[in-house]
């Protein structure tokens, strides 16, 4: 039988660092209160990264590619699908993988982008799996990369203070032994107005409001189940326990919802990889981010059994289990 298995990871942050305070002071001068003390009690973030102008989700994305290539020793070369899991892609079309394959300096592997806000980076690998297991690729890059300061309305206090621009890789390769031993994922478009950017272009001009809109509390009140649900029925599907599970890796959106998840499971906090504290939501990212610093700073090791889960816009949600 044919598996498919993470070979390397990579993430890429951009430089500018923006602190709880570096914001509030921002807000501030356009009559915006905030603090870090609201922000760090709500939702857990310290601090967030934000691309310099003129920097997009490709740009991003193929440094935490590359990134990824080297730690799993493969040649850009050798890459025969390349998924970026975007919400905040570079532009309309083409795909923002269209775009990173050519700065990555090759051609002719299949490229396309997966648009599951922050769940895209579950949504991407297990299409990548998939294909994989079909024969259809080998060795797959697959990548979440987002540049949500992008579309963040600074005058709406309960969003802007939320997300951050950043990118996470992996190389899937294909292997004898799994890898990824089972996935779940999920969607209910009937949920499209808690979560959304609701405008598009249209005839030359933007039509609707371009900037991102929640209601934070249905949200919230969402995600916890539907993580829960996604967890047990991809641990179901594998034949594994709540108890089989080394790292918990979800999609870093809010402490109290990722502590809440974790508490459903009945797993140990210590369990839980946190990098929402300095990454803010960076949504498709996110969870690639969180495994590659998990990884290198030495958490997170060869024959670890990890739980990745997304929840976001649309709505989406979906988990991963897999051995590393
Ligand atoms: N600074 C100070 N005060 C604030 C801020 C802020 N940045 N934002 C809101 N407030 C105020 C509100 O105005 C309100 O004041 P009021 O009581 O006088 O009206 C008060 O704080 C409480 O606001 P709530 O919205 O009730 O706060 P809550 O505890 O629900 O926290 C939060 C808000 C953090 C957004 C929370 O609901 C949450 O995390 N929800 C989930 C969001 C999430 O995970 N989104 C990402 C999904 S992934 C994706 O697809 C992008």
């Amino acid at each position: 039988r044919r598996f498919s298995r993470i070979t390397g990871t990579g993430s890429y942050l951009p430089p500018r660092r923006v602190t709880n305070a570096d914001l509030a002071a921002q807000l501030a001068a356009s009559g915006v209160e905030t603090s870090d003390q609201w922000i760090v009690e709500r939702t857990g973030i310290r601090a967030r990264h934000f691309a310099a102008d003129g920097v997009t989700s490709s740009d991003l994305g193929v440094e935490a590619a590359k990134r990824a290539l080297e730690s799993a020793g493969v040649a850009a070369g050798d890459i025969d699908l390349i998924i970026v899991a975007t919400s905040t892609p570079d532009m309309v079309f083409p795909s923002a993988a269209c775009i990173l394959q050519h700065k990555l300096g090759v051609a002719g592997c299949p490229a396309f982008d997966v648009q599951a806000v922050c769940s895209g980076f579950v949504y991407a690998l297990t299409i990548a799996d998939s294909m994989i297991k079909t024969g259809a690729a080998s060795k797959a890059l697959v990548i979440g990369a987002e540049v949500f300061s992008r579309i963040l309305d600074f005058s709406d206090r309960t969003t802007c203070v939320l997300f951050g621009d950043g990118a996470g890789a992996v190389v899937l390769e294909a292997s004898d032994t799994p890898g990824i031993l089972a996935s779940d994922l999920h969607a209910d478009g009937k949920h499209v107005g808690i979560l959304c950017v609701p405008g598009t272009v249209c005839g030359g001009k933007v039509i609707g409001d371009p900037l991102l809109k929640m209601d934070g509390q249905a949200v919230f009140k969402l995600a916890v189940g539907v993580l829960e649900d996604a967890a047990r029925a991809t641990l179901e599907k594998a034949g594994r326990t709540a108890a089989d599970i080394d790292w918990l890796i979800p999609h870093q959106a809010n402490l109290r919802i990722m502590q809440g998840t974790a508490r459903k499971l009945k797993l140990p906090a210590e369990k839980l990889v946190v990098t929402v504290d300095e990454h803010g939501n960076t949504s498709a990212a996110s969870i690639p981010l969180a495994l590659d610093h998990a990884v290198r700073s030495g958490k997170v090791r060869r024959g670890d059994t990890l739980m990745l889960e997304g929840v976001g816009g649309g709505f989406t949600w979906g988990a991963v289990l897999l051995d590393f």
